[in-house]
């Protein structure tokens, strides 16, 4: 008697792949956290994407990278249009930033992660690795209390006025950038307050989805496109407003993105655009950070912190793993 039970597609990506994508995150995040405050970027970034890498190919997808650490003649893992998964199941787009933070991993600062995301082949933004200007709020807001091309102090003021609040009670995260002086003196000149952050703008975005929590009501500024895309496929799955645009400011940079299906190079891309589809969002941290705590390593443990989210239901989980086959963890 046959015992195998088939899955429909839809219900892999929707349910069974919602914790399968937890380990990939889990273990890009601890290659990663053990070259912690080592002051080596890349080689942090490397054992990222190997370990995000060999799990991906573990799970019963056909998975396509469309957001990743490059395109295939920069990047020789991960890249932009690579195939992953056993070849065996649905059919994906993968999003991935297997290190986001390189910087703070490699000095131990907090909030770097491990991130991806997962969604319906075809419906994700293919975008190639530029930057991007955004800006987010949390959910609960009329639609366009926020646009992307207002001054700052515009989207402050509008903000502050749906949420029936002084400006000086706002508070926005914005990258700590020189490119970003503008925006700041513009926020600042409402009495809002600007909170700084060195890098990490896929977690800083997703800290305007609970203002109440995290104190964050806004970030603007422009950061990677890969980020921009994570972040917009969280905030599908949580709640919130999103704008983006592509910086193609070459034509070098207009004919790579063309290439990837984008015809309007001015388009302002809402979250519904960059994530179309169902999708799933997951984070381990690496450093703790005000999002996740950071890998421990104890003596006979493992202990991974990971946020996983899903649009379908909005469902958030926070999965906190201690993880005990340590041989494994480290070889495989
Ligand atoms: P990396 O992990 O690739 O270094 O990205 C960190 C980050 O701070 C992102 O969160 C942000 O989108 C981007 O860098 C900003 O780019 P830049 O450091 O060039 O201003």
């Amino acid at each position: 008697m046959s015992t195998h039970i088939s899955v429909p597609p839809q219900m892999l990506l929707e349910r069974i792949l919602t914790l399968e994508i937890v380990r990939v995150t889990e273990r890009a995040a601890v290659s990663a956290a053990r070259l912690r405050g080592h002051g080596q970027e890349k080689a942090a970034d490397k054992a990222a994407v190997d370990a995000m890498r060999r799990e991906l190919n573990r799970l019963p997808i056909e998975g396509t990278i469309v957001i990743g650490e490059g395109e295939r003649d920069e990047a020789p893992m991960l890249f932009i249009g690579e195939k992953v998964g056993l070849n065996a199941g649905p059919k994906v787009d993968i999003a991935v930033d297997p290190l986001e933070g390189t910087t703070l991993c490699a000095k131990n600062m907090p909030g770097s992660i491990a991130t991806m995301a997962m969604a319906d082949g075809g419906t994700l933004l293919h975008a190639p690795d530029v930057y991007m200007q955004k800006i987010a709020i949390g959910p609960g807001f009329d639609k366009n209390v926020i646009e992307l091309d207002a001054p700052p102090a515009d989207n402050v003021r509008r903000l502050a006025k749906a949420k029936g609040v002084d400006p000086t009670a706002i508070n926005v995260l914005v990258l700590d950038r020189p490119r970003h002086a503008d925006i700041i003196n513009s926020v600042r000149s409402t009495g809002a307050a600007v909170q700084l952050i060195t890098d990490g703008d896929v977690a800083g975005v997703i800290h305007c989805a609970k203002p109440d929590e995290t104190g964050v009501d806004m970030y603007i500024g422009t950061g990677g496109a890969p980020e921009g895309v994570l972040a917009a496929v969280a905030l599908r799955c949580i709640g919130g407003q999103m704008q983006c645009r592509l910086i193609l400011d070459s034509e070098e940079k207009r004919e790579r993105a063309h290439k990837m299906g984008v015809t309007d190079p001015k388009m302002i891309y809402g979250i519904e655009d960059m994530a179309k589809g169902d999708c799933l969002f997951a984070a381990t941290g690496v450093t703790t950070g005000s999002l996740l705590s950071g890998v421990k390593f104890k003596k006979d443990v493992i202990e991974t912190e990971t946020v996983v989210m899903r649009s379908v239901t909005g469902t958030v989980r926070y999965i906190k793993a201690e993880h005990r086959q340590l041989d494994k963890f480290y070889l495989d």
